[in-house]
């Protein structure tokens, strides 16, 4: 192994074989950990060489298919990928405690994306504001100039909003212009259009113009999912109030509501990956819309309707796309929406968040009963099983023998085996 420097020059331009090498050379890899990092799956090193840079290997997630499902009426098969055992298992259970209730219906407020430009240096911001607003025409012909393809598809500029924003520096000036950005994701697009918009704004207002960027806090593409569980579909009225404590809790503390937002995430981000969308961009604008009023709140919101059944209903950020990105370049994102008969990035944003709904409900029931460790147990009991070395009919074998006797370690795991072997 030779002796680590970080500094490689024309690593970027080697070919995947060659840079797998050198970092295993490097780092002490082993000819079997090259062999794993070279696998290909579904995604060929040639495509993931293309979407990132510096690549030496693809990572494999698994992919479970959410059942039981029905979203707005129709029976739907949701896959999720996700590292995280029990998150499909969780969907499940709740889609099908709830189809005595109709499903989960959804809704959205249409694909709207927001895009700001930031101006300092201004000695009368209102003046400013005002020069900017005037110009509405002028903008909404820039931004739709910058994007023709956008607009034939029926998309381009909505709106404009210009801000006066209270900072450490000063009175900034903050443009924003709304739009539709159809099946796309929309970073590309508004990102062009800001940049493309940032001279005149100069122009018009005489100060200096700095970041043009979109917002992830995309509060004009809200995507909302609503569902009624049928009281005794869920273990009656104490199970009920229970789920409802539990959100009242998330909503005034933001020490739950972050494991509460987690767990609705759990499936969000899950239903994001599978369908190559971003999920930073998710995950940032899903936290930033919960602390919208200023404090951090549950983004779900749980009561009893008048006929004593659950009621749960779940609104956020949903800026998804099927179009640009990884979406299209890696083959399994594709095969993945033609299974759930997704054309629209409206459609797949409001399932992503019938799935968020269904894993929060999921984890509210079991936090509010019997706790997560139970149903964890054995799930997490056979990764410990396999951590142990157990192989094949070993797993569920050594698995099974943990979860009767109530105490998941890796060294009781070795035990097991050991007996199991007979040695
Ligand atoms: C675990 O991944 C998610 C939960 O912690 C969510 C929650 O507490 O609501 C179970």
């Amino acid at each position: 192994m030779t002796e680590l420097s970080s500094r490689i020059p024309g690593f970027h331009k080697m070919p995947v074989e060659d840079r797998v090498r050198l970092v295993a050379e490097r780092t002490g890899l082993s000819d079997d950990d090259v062999a794993v990092l070279m696998n290909e799956g579904s995604l060929s090193l040639e495509t993931a060489n293309r979407m990132i840079e510096n690549v030496i290997g693809t990572m494999g997630v698994p992919i479970g298919v959410a059942t039981n499902l029905i979203i707005d009426g129709r029976e739907m098969l949701v896959p999720v990928a996700t590292e995280e055992s029990s998150v499909v298992a969780a969907i499940c259970n709740a889609a099908r405690q709830c189809r005595g209730g109709g499903g989960i219906v959804t809704s959205s407020s249409g694909p709207l994306m927001i895009a700001q430009v930031q101006l300092v240096d201004i000695p009368d911001p209102e003046n400013a504001r005002l020069k900017i607003l005037e110009r509405r025409e002028d903008i909404k012909a820039i931004c739709d100039q910058t994007d023709p393809v956008l607009l034939q598809h029926g998309g381009g500029f909505r709106d404009l909003e210009v801000r006066l924003l209270e900072t450490a520096g000063g009175t900034m000036v903050i443009t924003h212009i709304v739009v539709d950005c159809r099946d796309a994701m929309g970073a590309n697009a508004v990102n062009s259009m800001a940049e493309a918009l940032a001279p005149h704004i100069t122009q018009w207002t005489g100060g200096r113009v700095f970041l043009r960027i979109l917002s992830n806090l995309a509060d004009r593409r809200l995507a909302r999912a609503r569902g009624v569980w049928l009281a005794e579909d869920i273990g009656g009225p104490d199970v009920r109030d229970g789920i409802i404590s539990a959100f009242r809790f998330a909503d005034a503390d933001p020490y739950r509501a972050a494991t509460h937002n987690k767990g609705i995430m759990n499936g969000v981000t899950a239903c994001v990956l599978a369908t190559g969308n971003d999920t930073r961009a998710i995950e940032s604008g899903a936290h930033a819309y919960a602390a919208r009023t200023g404090r951090y709140r549950s983004l779900s919101r749980w009561e009893r309707d008048a006929d004593g059944n659950l009621v749960g209903v779940l609104e956020l950020p949903m800026a998804v796309g099927l179009i640009g990105g990884a979406v299209k370049v890696h083959p399994v994102p594709q095969i993945l929406l033609r299974m759930m008969k997704i054309t629209t990035a409206d459609e797949l944003a409001r399932v992503v968040a019938a799935v968020g709904l269904a894993q929060n409900f999921a984890a509210l029931r079991v936090l509010a009963t019997t706790g997560v460790q139970k149903g964890h147990m054995a799930l997490h009991a056979q990764n410990i099983a396999i951590m142990a070395g157990a192989v094949g009919p070993e797993v569920d074998a050594v698995a099974k023998a943990l979860v009767a006797g109530g105490k998941v370690r890796v060294d009781l795991a070795e035990a097991e085996l050991r007996k199991l072997r007979g040695g």
